[in-house]
């Protein structure tokens, strides 16, 4: 089959369970591939991690000439901006996160996040079957940030109702309308928005020791996000941590599910946890492709890309390259020097990875040791329509 019509077979549906020998396709045809839209795709580790780190390479998609995957937001959050905006927006969201003024906020949630996987897994006893995502997976992100963020535990409703809308806008499949969804998510995110405002706003001068406190009394004026920025920062927040968690904890399920060897090992070494979590952000990553735009002619492994085209970077494949992975499609928790692309790479690598880490780790570790005669209801589960954050929608398992 063509080459250049890859990307359309990698996103049709019926490959959801098992894009990987597509990918396996796609480095062999390589490393740049044409797409009959006249976008490209890319698959081979080296050069995504070069496109990555190149300052030619843009998020931005209004950078872009040509058509895309997807309808794109007027004004996208520095997720898809490029510096110095990026790094500006960048720069203050981390302040309230991470090191270096704020090196213990995620550390110190352990606690918590233990606490309430332990809630989530006590309201599953006595169950015989239950669904990994809805009853488990899902739920878990959003109370966690909504904790961080410091919003009221009777308000945390509010945000899965939000959060459902936006992500189902994000899972259209092909012919459906769109409109209805759009305008729900539309609607969900300005709520959202007006909703953490406030919220902040209540906190002025008045702290209580959580992230919306620490933006909004930021004591240089030059460092403060704005009202409109504060909302966007922590919508983008909610949402870039809520699917992929939940889609790391379901893929890892399963995945030891398929392969009761490895379930049974961690079971008896649960160190070895964190290596399981890392690889598994290797073997099966959450974010599967992302798109860059060149801001000029680039040369890549002797093909020239036009400035403006739309680069669809594989990045799932790029941790399947047998080049830098040995035996790449094996689950290996005790694999070495392991530097997947599960969380990207360069000046966009994840934000969130030490929470996402803690909390895959909190999550599977609860799960594990009650896996013990677990089986698959159905395999391959049902997935959702989205190629880019790729995850079942149900994993139905028996207990
Ligand atoms: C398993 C969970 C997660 C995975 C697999 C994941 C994956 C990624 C990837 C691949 C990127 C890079 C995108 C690109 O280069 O275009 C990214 C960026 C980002 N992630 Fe995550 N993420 C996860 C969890 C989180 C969490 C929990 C948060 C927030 C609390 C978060 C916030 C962000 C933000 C803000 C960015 C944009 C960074 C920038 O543009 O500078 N992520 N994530």
């Amino acid at each position: 089959m063509d080459s250049d019509t890859l990307l359309a077979r990698i996103t049709d549906y019926t490959s959801r369970p098992n894009p990987y020998p597509l990918y396996a396709e796609l480095r062999e045809a390589g490393p740049v591939v044409r797409q009959a839209d006249g976008g490209y795709l890319i698959g081979t580790y080296h050069e995504i991690s070069a496109l990555l780190h190149d300052p030619r390479m843009s998020a931005d998609p209004r950078t872009r000439t040509t058509p895309s995957l997807s309808e794109e937001t007027p004004k996208p959050p520095f997720l898809r901006l490029d510096d110095p905006e990026h790094h500006r927006l960048r720069t203050l969201a981390m302040r309230p996160f991470g090191p270096p003024h704020s090196p213990g906020r995620v550390d110190a949630m352990r606690g918590e996040i233990a606490h309430i996987t332990g809630e989530l897994i006590e309201a599953l006893r006595d169950r015989e079957q239950i669904d990994v995502v809805d009853d488990f997976a899902y739920p878990l992100p959003i109370t966690v940030i909504c904790r961080l963020m410091g919003v009221p535990r009777e308000d945390e409703s509010l945000f899965q109702r939000w959060t459902d809308a936006i992500v189902a806008s994000a899972d259209i499949g092909p012919g459906e309308d769109t409109t209805e969804r759009n305008k729900a998510a539309m609607q969900a995110r300005q709520e959202m928005g007006r909703y953490l405002v406030n919220l902040a706003e209540q906190r002025r001068d008045r702290p209580t020791g959580d992230m919306l406190s620490d933006f909004i009394n930021e004591p240089d004026l030059a460092l403060r996000l704005t009202v409109e920025e504060l909302a966007e920062t922590a919508i983008l927040l909610f949402i870039a941590g809520h699917e992929t968690t939940v889609n790391l904890i379901t893929n890892g399920v399963l995945t030891l599910l398929r392969q009761p060897d490895q379930l049974d090992r961690l079971r008896r070494e649960p160190r070895l946890l964190p290596q399981a979590v890392e690889e598994l952000l290797r073997y099966e990553p959450p974010v599967h492709m992302r798109e860059r735009i060149p801001l000029a002619d680039i040369d890549v492994a002797g093909t020239t890309i036009p400035k403006g085209t739309s680069v669809v970077l594989a990045l799932a494949s790029g941790s399947r390259d047998p080049k830098p992975f040995h035996e790449p499609d094996r689950f290996d928790p005790t694999r070495p020097d392991n530097q997947h692309f599960g969380f990207g790479s360069g000046i966009h690598l994840c934000y969130g990875a030490p929470l996402a880490r803690i909390e895959a780790e909190a999550a599977l570790g609860a799960l594990i040791p009650r896996l013990g005669t677990a089986r698959l209801v159905q395999d391959p589960p049902p997935y959702r329509q989205n190629a880019m954050l790729r995850g079942p929608r149900h994993l139905p398992i028996h207990l």
